[in-house]
């Protein structure tokens, strides 16, 4: 009979046996699976284990310092923060086609994340917070965009090339275990029942080609729809919620002025896989407000749509 904390004692017992006196190595992406990860190997070897968060210049508002607080302050973990913004925005100056970004990006990571295992001076373990349907899915389900870039932050030639053994605490759990595990740890709800967020973040939601000012109008709009949700409770219940960036100027008028800014299109969905997805019913008033809030409060968007499409044959994110 599976327990949470039965699963913890053993993990932990495992964990060090296996690591001794080595070092682990672990890229935190604020994500579920990574943090759970974390907060398992620190558990069992506390300082032996160093994390880096890489800051790819594509993250949501505030996401930097939540997880440098939560981390860092709250949980004393041994954590990088890197900030590659810079470079990341500069390699994807004037790129539009979004497998392009992703590879960009995925590359860019890599090598940043190489780079900080340099400076740390050397590990000889890969943390990662590979699941069971991971495990799975990299075998079986090829050109699935889903498991595709999966291989941004677990798997892909990584370990090989950096010359690092692998420790996956939770290859044998599904996700609601990886959700028990993380909060018998003490993690808090918004981490243990955070929405998924893409490795390339809001790259591919900034259609086109990437500014450093379309990235914080999307910020800005984005972080009203997820206030809005976490405050009516419907962040919980749907799959997804989150804002696209549409570079297509619309007219409007604000106050006795006439604009002429951009569309901000949200995307909010149900789903229980990600492999289908239907748009999620959300009352017109919260719709309303998250509308009103973004025309209002967000500089440089004068319209607001909802995307009613259903996956297939729209897929979730938009690029
Ligand atoms: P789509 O857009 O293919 O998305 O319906 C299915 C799920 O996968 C996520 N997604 C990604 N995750 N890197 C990721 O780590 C990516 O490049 C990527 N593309 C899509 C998406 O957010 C949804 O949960």
């Amino acid at each position: 009979d599976w327990t949470t904390k039965d699963f913890i004692a053993h993990a932990v017992a495992d964990i060090r046996a296996k690591v001794g006196k080595d070092r682990v190595l672990l890229g935190l992406s604020g994500g579920v699976d990574s943090s759970v990860a974390a907060a398992l190997l620190h558990k069992a070897i506390g300082k032996q284990l160093t994390c880096v968060f890489v800051d790819n210049g594509l993250l949501r508002k505030d996401e930097r310092e939540y997880v440098e607080a939560l981390y860092k302050r709250n949980f004393k973990i041994d954590l990088r923060v890197v900030d590659a913004s810079k470079l990341f925005l500069k390699r994807l100056k004037g790129v539009s086609e979004p497998e392009t970004k992703r590879k960009i990006i995925g590359r860019t990571f890599v090598e940043v994340f190489e780079k900080s295992l340099r400076s740390i001076g050397g590990a000889q373990f890969l943390g990662q917070g590979t699941l069971y349907p991971d495990v799975i899915e990299s075998v079986s389900i090829q050109g699935n965009p889903a498991s595709l870039i999966k291989t941004h932050h677990n798997v892909g030639g990584l370990p090989e090339r950096m010359k690092l053994k692998l420790i996956e605490p939770l290859r044998e759990l599904f996700k609601d275990e990886v959700r028990q595990v993380g909060a018998a740890l003490g993690l808090p709800r918004e981490v243990v029942w955070r929405q998924p967020f893409p490795g390339p973040g809001l790259g591919v939601r900034v259609m086109g080609d990437i500014t450093a000012d379309k990235l914080a109008i999307l910020r800005e709009a984005d972080a009203v729809l997820q206030d809005e949700m976490m405050k009516s409770g419907h962040y919980w219940k749907v799959w997804q919620s989150f804002a696209v960036f549409l570079p297509v100027k619309t007219v409007g008028v604000f106050g006795d002025e006439r604009t002429y800014d951009y569309v901000i299109a949200l995307r909010i969905v149900e789903s229980i896989d990600a492999m289908t997805a239907d748009w999620a019913k959300i009352p017109h008033d919260i719709l309303q407000k998250i509308s009103s809030r973004i025309t209002n409060e967000v500089r440089g968007v004068s319209r607001v749509v909802l995307d009613i499409s259903s996956k297939p044959p729209a897929t979730i994110e938009w690029e």
